[in-house]
């Protein structure tokens, strides 16, 4: 079974503009960007997209590419006094120069719709979270919406990092999947691979999951996006010779890119929502 990300981002945007036109509420997203680099141009465009198709406003930032720290804290500060704005999303990555972590920290927790706050995460490791991580959230809902159960299930998650790993290995956990996290010193990944009914990989690295890491029938999600030897968009698993293998797959493009984007909106009305019914969360 192929997993449309697609097709279940469309139905999920529709959904949440239909919504957003009964609630009455104009919610507004600003998008801060520092520098040229072109992956987060596009990206911050795609994102922009989406607002106006599910009727959410959008405020673009753009800062230079030799930006300061300050300069950046100083934008964030401005949006997370202004009453007009619902959620922030930075473009990571943001220059070397700029201290990313304080950036990121600096974002008003109400306001964090990317879930990239300590408050976040800490609500989402309590197993309370408000703005849980855009890309595992939405790969939580394409396994809900394809009916894939999670609880007791045993899943593996090929990556550590926070935007991606960590959040996605706690909401598997949260759904009360048994979670095995695999890392670049992880020894033998196969052995922990093999294993899973759920494999998740978000290593970043081009045909690193092929038919010899996946159990037979198992769910691989694919969140890599990297480029092949000929230049194509590819993700992590070696989609053609998976398929034959897994039970359910999602293809690089058409996969978790689409629900990042469908569950950033999501996250966009919810902090509007609550915003509107109690400013102080
Ligand atoms: N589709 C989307 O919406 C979306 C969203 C975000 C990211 N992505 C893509 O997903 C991929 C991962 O993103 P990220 O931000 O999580 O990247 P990242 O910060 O570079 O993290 C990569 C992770 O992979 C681990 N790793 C590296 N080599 C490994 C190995 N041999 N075995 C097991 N794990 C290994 C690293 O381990 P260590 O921690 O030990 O270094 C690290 O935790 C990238 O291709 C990115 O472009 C896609």
């Amino acid at each position: 079974m192929i997993l449309d990300g697609r097709k279940l981002s469309e139905k999920r945007l529709e959904m949440l503009r239909e919504t957003i036109e009964e609630s009455g509420l104009y919610p507004r997203l600003a998008t801060v960007i520092a520098g040229e680099d072109p992956a987060s141009k596009l990206y911050v465009r795609m994102k922009q997209r989406a607002c106006e198709r599910v009727g959410i406003g959008s405020v673009g930032i753009e800062l230079p590419s030799d930006a300061s720290t300050g300069r950046v804290l100083e934008a964030v500060g401005r949006l997370n006094g202004d009453p007009d704005i619902d959620g922030i999303l930075v473009q990571l990555p943001l220059p070397d120069q700029i201290d990313a972590a304080r950036v990121i920290e600096a974002v008003a927790p109400e306001k964090d719709v990317d879930g990239f706050h300590p408050c976040n995460l800490g609500r989402l490791l309590s197993g309370n979270p408000v703005f849980a991580p855009c890309t595992p959230r939405g790969i939580m809902t394409i396994l809900e919406e394809y009916g894939i159960e999670t609880a007791g299930a045993h899943a593996v998650v090929m990556g550590r990092s926070i935007d991606v790993g960590r959040p996605m290995a706690i909401l598997l956990l949260n759904a009360d999947a048994t979670v095995t996290i695999c890392h670049s010193r992880t020894r033998n990944p196969a052995d922990e691979t093999l294993k899973a009914d759920i494999l998740i990989s978000a290593v970043g690295k081009a045909k690193f999951v092929g038919p010899e890491m996946v159990k037979p029938g198992a769910t691989v999600i694919d969140v890599g996006i990297n480029y092949d030897e000929h230049g194509r968009l590819c993700g992590d698993v070696d989609f053609a010779a998976v398929q034959e293998r897994a039970g359910a797959i999602t293809p690089v493009p058409g996969g978790v890119g689409p629900m990042t984007i469908a569950t950033l909106m999501e996250n966009t009305f919810t902090a509007a929502k609550l915003r509107a019914c109690d400013p102080v969360l």
